[in-house]
């Protein structure tokens, strides 16, 4: 599919990647459109759950942003998502999905140059992967 955009959920924490997102807004660093973020308090309240439904519903890719190791305002609630990230990983592998269409990153407030730069790798990766299974399904219907 030449002309293929991927639609891509970014699950990013309040604290340091919502803040580094907007960030890269007021630096006016551009990221792909195709990013679509849900702020969430904290990544720790992003489950497996989340992460299928938006796959599910015709994400293409999904990513959850939190903060750096030991910055967690919650604690451990960036530990907790990357366990989850793991968990899709090994699903979305038994089910014959590519697991690099869920990954987890973790910015501080600061870094809106690197979190457009990361948005943009990661389209540019789920863009070279095509459409996910339900995505295409999706596709095909409309
Ligand atoms: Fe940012 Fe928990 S507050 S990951």
């Amino acid at each position: 599919m030449s002309n293929f955009e991927p639609e891509i959920v970014a699950f990013c924490c309040h604290y340091c990647a919502y803040t580094a997102a907007d960030m890269a807004g007021t630096r006016r660093v551009t990221y792909p459109s195709n990013v679509k973020i849900i702020r969430v308090p904290c990544t720790g309240k992003v489950d497996a759950i989340h992460l299928m439904k938006a796959l599910e519903k015709g994400a293409d890719g999904v990513y959850v942003a939190g903060c750096l190791d030991g910055d967690c305002h919650f604690k451990s609630g960036n530990l907790r998502a990357t366990a989850h990230v793991n968990q899709i990983k090994k699903e979305l592998a038994t089910l014959g999905w590519e697991p690099e269409r869920v990954e987890m990153m973790y910015f501080s407030a600061g870094m809106g140059e690197k979190f457009a730069k990361a948005a943009e790798e990661f389209t540019e990766k789920i863009r070279a992967l095509g459409p996910s299974p339900a995505s295409q399904a999706t596709r095909k219907a409309v």
